[in-house]
């Protein structure tokens, strides 16, 4: 039975970060690392150069087929997840009013539907300490004006993973949500609204994908719900428990309006 860990959105930023550490070892020692992503040339160098066995899987995972497809060699290959990192993101800014359908249902699919796909049908090959990792965000730690379907996106993916670790650790399975700042990846490609995105970040400032994913798997090992992964936003997170939303949101906006977002380097 191979020991496995699946990774989704490995082809750039914090997946691919959370691949290179795993191959690093910092999640125990695998038979082979699953990648997942729409772009085989990134994963084909995944391929190349790590030490682990890499098994490419070019899928879009906002088709429902990609889900069937991951289950069926899980079942071929009777594999051991000892790992699942629901990575695979895309968020866009601005007004609800002013957003692409298209892009709220791409959210939609990504962000909820693909998280909740992979740890069903990967359950069945886990056991007595695998561990899940989903990527959240510090956008849930509150409504969001300005990324309002991502944030409460994130939101659910930080409410999911905290249930499951608590329905899963009777049997010895750990779920951590892993809320990071802005990082400097190509999330922030194409974010809609710049302006919006440009000030929030300033708000919140930038972090490392190598930090984060280091942070993320020692929070896994630990059987963690929540890693917070930078200083002051733990501190917004206490915040956000002890202040009246309405509150937290009025003070944020004012912050938010402030900013002068073409003063901050996006690269
Ligand atoms: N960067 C930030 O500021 C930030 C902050 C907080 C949280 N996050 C979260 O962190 C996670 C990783 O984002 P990132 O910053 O690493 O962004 P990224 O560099 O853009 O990576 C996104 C990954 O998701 C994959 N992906 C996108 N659409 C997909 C689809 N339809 N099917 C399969 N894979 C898909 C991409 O691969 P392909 O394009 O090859 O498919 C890529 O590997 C996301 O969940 C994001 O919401 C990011």
């Amino acid at each position: 039975m191979a020991r496995i860990a699946l990774v989704t959105g490995a082809s750039s930023g914090l997946g691919r970060e959370f691949v290179r550490r795993i191959d690093a070892g910092d999640a125990g020692p695998m038979d082979e690392i699953w990648v997942v992503a729409r772009r085989a040339e990134r994963l084909e160098a995944l391929v190349r150069t790590c030490k682990t066995p890499v098994r490419p899987f070019c899928l879009d995972l906002t088709d429902t087929v990609s889900f069937d497809i991951i289950e069926a060699a899980l079942a071929e290959e009777d594999a051991d997840v000892a790992l699942l990192v629901n990575s695979a993101g895309c968020g866009t800014f601005g007004p609800f009013a002013l957003q692409e359908n298209a892009d709220n249902a791409r959210m939609l699919s990504l962000l909820m539907r693909a998280p909740v796909e992979l740890i069903y049908r990967a359950l069945p090959f886990m056991h007595a300490g695998s561990r899940i990792i989903n990527v959240s965000s510090v956008a849930a730690f509150m409504p969001q004006p300005g990324l309002s379907v991502y944030a409460a996106a994130k939101r659910f993916v930080l409410d999911l993973s905290r249930s499951l670790d608590m329905e899963l650790g009777e049997v010895g399975i750990h779920a951590t949500a892993v809320c990071p700042k802005f990082m400097h990846t190509e999330f922030l490609d194409a974010p809609g609204d710049a302006d919006t995105m440009r000030a929030m970040a300033s708000l919140t400032g930038f972090e490392r994908p190598e930090a984060v994913a280091t942070k993320a798997l020692a929070a896994a090992r630990a059987g963690r719900q929540l890693c917070i992964p930078s200083g002051d936003m733990k501190a917004f997170y206490l915040a956000s428990k002890v202040l009246p939303y309405r509150v937290a949101i009025g003070v944020e906006q004012l912050l938010l309006h402030a900013q002068k977002p073409d003063a901050i380097p996006i690269v």
